[in-house]
């Protein structure tokens, strides 16, 4: 069984084609990021157009890599959201006019399991797992029982984790996206040298003990900036005023302390939550981390010693495959389409949507 998988939610205009023996024969890329760059975050409206100008060049070059035709494809696939609503519907329509001319089933994907299964295409993972969620627009904690079947047991109050990330490195004045770029930075840095809160961990707040808040984190960065500064942040005094040493450090505090955050949420999830609290039910030894911030190696790392520490083995995804891709999208089309949930062509697009 072959799939093509269109993705186009964000800034990523990628097309895959995967069988079901989890060999990606495509995974074609189109990054926007050089055209968002300039304007320090992703513009919707210029996502849209960029994405219809280049996606049938995209689908075609997928074909051509895996030395395929469209006959010879199963399903057609597409992200139908959340996204960026003009953005989602491109590709979402690609993907339906394909599977009309082609007389082919057409998959309505959710971008979220996406990244959720991704590591069930790169690894011989069963269900269920427990799964760390954490990409520009999200940051929850699900335990992935079976397809289709996930439940959300913690998520960010505020900002997502990769969007938390962007606003530090914009802070500092890092291009976008500034997660790769604070990684990058901290490697030079002191992760001791500045004392960042953990909102909802330093507040004790027990009705939370399973989600997240960076809000805070974000705004403790931009006063750290100001008493350095000496007056109300300012893009322009950042420069002019805090040295690349003092940057790396304030990149390697911050990432230290996302790690504490991540952690200090999986260990509660652990110690309290009912899942896990009867041995019985719980029959989970993997824990997954998925979407755009799992290209974090620091972070993986420390990941990787939390589930060691509790008999847990850390599956992260290669890198191409952490950040936005269509081999996910072909690969959730590649597990509806064997399991028979087919959708309709009259599914809407969906700028929020749950898993
Ligand atoms: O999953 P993704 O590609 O798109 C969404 O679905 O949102 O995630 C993009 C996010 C961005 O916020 C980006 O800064 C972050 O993932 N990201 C990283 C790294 N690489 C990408 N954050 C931290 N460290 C990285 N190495
Ligand atoms: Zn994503």
């Amino acid at each position: 069984m072959i799939v093509l998988g269109i993705e186009t939610s964000c800034d990523e205009s990628s097309v895959a084609i995967v069988d079901d023996n989890k060999n990606i024969l495509a995974n074609e890329i189109f990054s926007q990021i050089d055209l968002h760059k300039i304007y320090g975050g992703v513009v919707p409206e210029l996502s849209a157009r960029s994405h219809l100008e280049v996606i049938d060049k995209v689908i075609l070059q997928a074909l051509k890599t895996a030395n395929i035709s469209f006959e010879q494809i199963d399903g057609f696939s597409a992200t139908c959201g959340p996204g960026l609503i003009g953005s989602v519907i491109v590709g979402m329509t690609c993907g339906k006019a394909l599977s009309t001319i082609y007389q082919k089933p057409f998959l309505a994907i959710n971008h979220l399991e996406g990244h959720l299964l991704t590591a069930r295409l790169t690894n011989d993972l069963k269900f269920p797992y427990l799964a760390l969620l954490v990409s520009g627009g999200h940051c929850q904690i699900i335990i992935a029982k079976s397809l289709g079947n996930y439940q959300k047991i913690g998520e960010t109050i505020d900002d997502a984790l990769g969007e938390a990330f962007d606003k530090v490195a914009q802070m500092l004045n890092l291009p976008y996206p500034g997660g790769p770029q604070i990684e990058k930075l901290a490697k030079m840095g002191d992760e001791n040298k500045f004392k960042f809160p953990r909102p909802l961990i330093d507040a004790k707040n027990h009705d939370r003990l399973f989600d997240f808040s960076f809000s805070g984190l974000k705004t403790a960065v931009r006063r750290e900036l100001e008493k350095i500064i000496g007056e109300e942040f300012n893009n322009k005094l950042v420069d002019e005023k805090i040295s690349m040493q003092t940057k790396a450090d304030i990149s390697a505090s911050f990432q230290k302390t996302v790690g504490d955050i991540l952690i200090n949420r999986l260990q509660n999830v652990l110690n309290f939550h009912e899942y896990f609290k009867n041995k019985n039910t719980s029959s989970i030894n993997n824990l997954v981390i998925a979407g755009g911030v799992s290209a974090n190696k620091y972070l993986i790392e420390r990941l990787s010693n939390f589930a060691n520490k509790s008999d847990l083995q850390l599956i992260s995804p290669p890198l191409k495959l952490c950040t936005d891709n269509g081999a996910m999208i072909a690969w959730v089309g590649i597990e509806k389409l064997t399991n028979n949930l087919i959708d309709d062509l009259n599914f809407a697009p969906k700028a929020r949507w749950n898993l």
